[in-house]
């Protein structure tokens, strides 16, 4: 296994650029699965999850070319594999391999998926998932963790996918990526209006579905009857772009960050501005002027569906809190038990106090470093943050997690002057 070894106190500076969305390329690449043209993807970041997901379109009977910075996603005429089949093995390491159920009932009417596990902030249901599937005529069985999928014919629904924390991202996508080859009109309600879904729906539309709403909480889907390949640009990672804003924060340091897209982020820079962070905006770079974190004022946060605060940035935003001088308080309004970095980052010296799904922050003077260990993926981004600002080495363990959704995040901080190295850890 590997380990980041990271001497705080460096001030982050320079230009970084944007990778793209690994929260929308996981669901396009299974768009792919709705037809058999080729499929042009661009902006596609080289990240765990993502190789994840080839692995599991490659099972599910797609050739992927990587051409130039271009994937070219291909139907393997050739394949023997069952291709409405997600077997545990695959699912088992990226929950999000639930996004392929969709497409595989809209192709082949007919699906089996092992059942997502959870992950380490609690249950992952898929719930509102299955329901708009049934709703759409799709009849669910489980049978030995296997979710067994299939339809006769899927016909077009009012559907309302509101759940008890708002709606769900992954499961409007799937519910979506069935209904646009349904019969008849499909509608639903309290659809999830991240930018990724967006992205998702306007690829679709590319190839030729009828989708009207995309962004709102109502879709509005006119079935056809076949799907065309089409060539997509895949926006840029709101999350991954949050991250470098609160490490150029935590640091005091002043970076650009390029190929963002900062009406993807006006909720988050908006706490930035409250916070005291400085931040500018021009034509798609965002420069972050960080000052001494003590000078930062104490804030209150709730995460919510979008447009509001992301869930994804709150351990993030926890490690500003942490420094920032007086009480800060981040409420957790999507996943209540997302705070796996809390008990890391409070033996780095935080003040930190998790009472329900608030976490209440009080001042510290400065972090330690300490050997620490990631338990997920936005929690172990949180920890490599507050190793940055921390006062000497911090170890983070189990960084596995945190490659899953970054792409080439070590040498991105490098270039930005941190003083981060990856070694093998003997420990774990
Ligand atoms: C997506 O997960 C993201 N993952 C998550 O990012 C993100 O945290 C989440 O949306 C919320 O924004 C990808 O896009 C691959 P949800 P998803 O269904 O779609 C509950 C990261 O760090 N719920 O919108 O699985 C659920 O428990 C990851 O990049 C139900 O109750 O999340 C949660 O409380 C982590 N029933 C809330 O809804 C369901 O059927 C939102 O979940 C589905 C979800």
């Amino acid at each position: 296994m590997k380990k980041y070894v990271i001497q705080g106190g460096a001030k982050l500076h320079g230009d970084v650029v944007v990778s793209g969305s690994k929260n929308a390329a996981l669901p396009i690449l299974a768009a792919t699965l709705l037809t058999d043209d080729d499929v042009i993807l661009r902006n596609v970041p080289r990240l765990k999850d993502v190789t994840t997901m080839l692995a599991l379109l490659a099972k599910l009977g797609k050739k992927v070319i990587l051409e130039d910075e271009r994937l070219i996603v291909q139907e393997d005429v050739g394949s023997r594999s069952v291709r409405h089949e997600a077997t545990y093995d695959i699912v088992k390491q990226m929950r999000a391999s639930i996004v392929v159920l969709g497409p595989l009932v809209a192709r082949y009417r007919q699906a089996i998926v092992s059942l997502p596990g959870g992950c380490a902030f609690g249950p992952r249901p898929i719930d509102l998932h299955l329901k708009g599937l049934a709703a759409l005529g799709v009849k669910i069985e489980m049978k030995h963790g296997d979710i067994h999928a299939s339809a006769r014919n899927l016909k077009g629904a009012s559907i309302d996918l509101m759940g008890e924390f708002g709606s769900s991202v992954l499961g409007t996508d799937n519910v979506a990526m069935a209904a646009v080859l349904a019969s008849g009109e499909t509608v639903i309600e309290n659809a999830a209006r991240e930018p990724e879904t967006i992205d998702l729906m306007e690829m679709l539309g590319k190839m030729g579905a009828k989708i009207e709403g995309a962004g709102t909480s109502t879709l509005r889907i006119h079935g056809v009857k076949k799907l065309h390949g089409c060539d997509w640009t895949v926006i840029p990672d709101r999350i991954e772009a949050g991250t470098f804003i609160a490490a150029a924060a935590v640091t005091g340091g002043r970076i650009r960050l390029k190929a963002c897209r900062t009406d993807h982020l006006e909720a988050v820079l908006d706490v930035c501005r409250e916070i005291g962070i400085g931040i500018s905006e021009k034509a798609g770079v965002v420069t972050v002027t960080g000052k001494k974190p003590s000078a930062y004022k104490g804030f209150n946060l709730t995460t919510m569906p979008y447009p509001k605060f992301p869930t994804d940035l709150q351990s993030l935003f926890t490690v500003v809190g942490a420094l920032s001088k007086g009480i800060s308080s981040l409420r957790e309004g999507i996943y209540p038990n997302r705070w796996s970095h809390v008990p890391e980052l409070a033996r780095m010296g935080a003040q930190i106090q998790v009472e329900n799904e608030t976490a209440i922050l009080g001042e510290c003077k400065g972090l330690d470093g300490a050997s620490v260990q990631a338990s997920d993926l936005r929690a172990g981004a949180a920890l490599v943050v507050a190793g940055l600002a921390a006062r000497g080495t911090t170890e983070v363990r189990r960084i596995y997690h945190v490659d899953r959704g970054y792409e080439e995040l070590p040498e991105k901080l490098r270039a930005l002057g941190a003083h981060i190295t990856v070694e093998s850890d003997t420990l774990v």
